[in-house]
């Protein structure tokens, strides 16, 4: 699958590209031809992304925060600008937390968490399915099965997970006739730059990268509106 994917001349925008999960999204797609547009609150986080991957020349990198509405706009109208029409918008933001029983949070984490995990995600795609929706394009949104599989203290990343899943399925809904095509990547554990040493059955950032540029691509075009599940290595099959 990894080697027939060509994403030569496509452009694509990586939120959260800066983040463990993202470098190897936009790894995978720098490798396969792509032009890569990858925002950020961070202007260090960018640094250290394009150092990373040995200083692309087809790497955009723009600071900004695409949590806001204003934000998410300018990052858009910049990759327009910069890159051009963009072919696929992958959302890798949010990210783990672990606080204690839900009892227990107090409404101002609530609200991060939901606001990190969720609500970035709705800012994204009402900033970039716009853009996309009347091209052959596509629009891919990372998740992880906390949504199904909750865990002791980490509420509130299961229920914004839930909430991503229930964004999807009405985005699809709604996108009915559009040539645009949806998907969501549900992630068991990965092996990233931050966990190295995970379990050899976790699948690692690259082959996340790996099937979000397929996904992307013209020989992926039967994925549309699906759920792809990527959360267990089959016994026997080697990291790659
Ligand atoms: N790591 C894993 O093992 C794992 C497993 C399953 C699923 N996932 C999923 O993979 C995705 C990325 O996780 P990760 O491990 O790569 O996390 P990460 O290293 O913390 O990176 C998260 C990225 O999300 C962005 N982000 C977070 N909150 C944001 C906000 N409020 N506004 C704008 N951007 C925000 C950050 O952007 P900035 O660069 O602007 O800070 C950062 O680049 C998440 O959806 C997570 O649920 C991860």
């Amino acid at each position: 699958m990894a080697s027939m994917i060509d994403l030569t001349h496509r452009v694509a925008l990586v939120a959260g590209g800066a983040g463990a999960v993202g470098e190897g999204i936009v790894r995978a797609f720098l490798q396969r031809g792509a032009t890569v547009v990858v925002p950020s609150r961070s202007a260090e986080r960018l640094i250290d992304l394009r150092r990373r991957l040995d200083d692309p020349e087809n790497l955009l990198t723009l600071e900004g925060d695409v949590s806001t509405v204003e934000g998410a706009a300018e990052i858009r109208d910049r990759a327009l600008d910069e890159a051009g029409d963009l072919d696929a918008v992958v959302a890798s933001v949010g990210g783990w937390w672990q606080g204690g029983d839900l009892v227990d949070v107090d409404t101002a984490t609530w609200r991060r968490v939901l606001d990190d995990n969720l609500t970035t995600h709705f800012v994204l795609a009402r900033t970039f399915v716009p853009v996309l929706r009347e091209r052959a394009s596509t629009y891919l949104m990372i998740t992880g099965d906390a949504a199904d599989v909750p865990v002791a203290g980490a509420s509130l990343v299961s229920v914004a997970a839930a909430g991503l899943l229930a964004l999807f399925r009405s985005l699809v809904l709604e996108l009915r006739g559009s040539p645009i095509r949806v998907n969501v990547l549900y992630l068991g554990p990965v092996i990233t730059r931050n966990r190295p040493d995970g379990r050899p059955d976790w699948l690692t950032a690259d082959e996340v990268g790996t099937h979000a540029a397929y996904l992307a691509s013209d020989e992926g075009a039967m994925a549309a509106g699906s759920v792809i599940r990527l959360t267990d290595r089959p016994p026997g099959r080697a990291a790659r």
